[in-house]
């Protein structure tokens, strides 16, 4: 890799969220950073923002052409690719199984998961001959456990987890690391797909519900992601190979303390 830079980052879905996140931590630490996304006039500004060595590219995830381009053209700027952060992802189809078309169920399934094979298998074709990189998924706290999110993300961010553990097997023996993240609810557009104001009243319903919810009662913060992507992109990390990092505020852990059962709760006021 050409000059003294920390190393090269390709971030998708990086215009908005946890990937403009990754973006923001990542140059601050002095990485060359390839914005890919499909907002290309959010993206364009995002690099235009952050400055000298980040870039931007269009990259449909459900494209493989995209991601060969993407990946091409961030190793012949900058000689190399020592990250990619699999980020791009919707929501998907909402609703009843029997009233989700075979159509919905697929494009869910192509921006959520079949896109991770896509990205890592180009990742993994420049960084081979290498013998070194990182390869970040963001997966998601449903893809652990059901009954947080629609059937198809679920399930696809589940695939993901596991799709993180089958490839690590194989490309850690060319010094690839292969591993993902399970964010809990994290404060970005994706939840109402708006970035208006309807997107702040919406936020606040959430963030309401979650007193109840989770042990943390907070959002977690598009950085508090982007911390956990690069240290799982650094050495710091070398020896952390297929593994699924909750980071959620508890979510995952149980539910909140004070809603024990009530048989449980009856033995201690503070509980009641
Ligand atoms: N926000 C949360 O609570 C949360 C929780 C768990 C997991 N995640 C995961 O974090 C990741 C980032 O989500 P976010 O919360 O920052 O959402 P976001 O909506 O802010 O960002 C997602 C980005 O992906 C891009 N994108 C969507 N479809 C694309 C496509 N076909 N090709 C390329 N880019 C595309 C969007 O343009 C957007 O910039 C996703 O994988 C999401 O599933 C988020």
């Amino acid at each position: 890799m050409p000059g003294n830079a920390a190393g090269v980052m390709l971030v998708t879905g990086g215009a908005s969220g946890i990937g403009a996140a990754c973006a923001h931590t990542f140059v601050r630490a002095g990485y060359r950073v390839m914005i890919a996304d499909i907002q290309d006039d959010k993206g364009l500004q995002l690099a235009t923002e952050l400055g000298g060595d980040t870039s931007y590219v269009h990259l449909d995830v459900r494209e493989e052409k995209d991601f060969q381009l993407a990946v091409d053209a961030t190793v012949s700027r900058w000689g190399g690719l020592d990250c990619l952060i699999n980020n791009a992802a919707i929501v998907g189809v909402i609703g009843p199984l029997v009233e989700t078309s075979l159509a919905e169920w697929d494009h869910a399934y192509a921006v959520i998961q079949r896109s991770v094979f896509l990205g890592t298998k180009h990742a993994a074709r420049v960084m081979q001959p290498r013998k070194t990189g990182a390869i970040v998924n963001i997966a998601s706290a449903a893809g652990l456990i059901a009954g947080w999110s629609p059937h198809a993300y679920a399930t696809a961010k589940a695939a993901v987890v596991h799709f993180t553990s089958s490839i690590a097997l194989e490309l850690i023996e060319d010094g690839i690391r292969v591993n993902c993240i399970c964010p809990g609810n994290i404060e970005t557009p994706i939840h109402t797909g708006v970035t208006d104001e309807r997107w702040k009243s919406r936020m606040e319903k959430i963030r309401e519900a979650q007193k109840d919810d989770q042990p943390m009662p907070r959002f977690g913060l598009p950085e508090e992601i982007a911390d956990a992507a690069f240290w799982l992109a650094s050495d710091q990390s070398s020896y952390v190979v297929g593994h699924a990092l909750a980071v959620d505020g508890g979510m995952l852990a149980g539910r909140h303390w004070r809603k024990q059962p009530a048989h449980l709760r009856e033995y201690h006021p503070a509980l009641k």
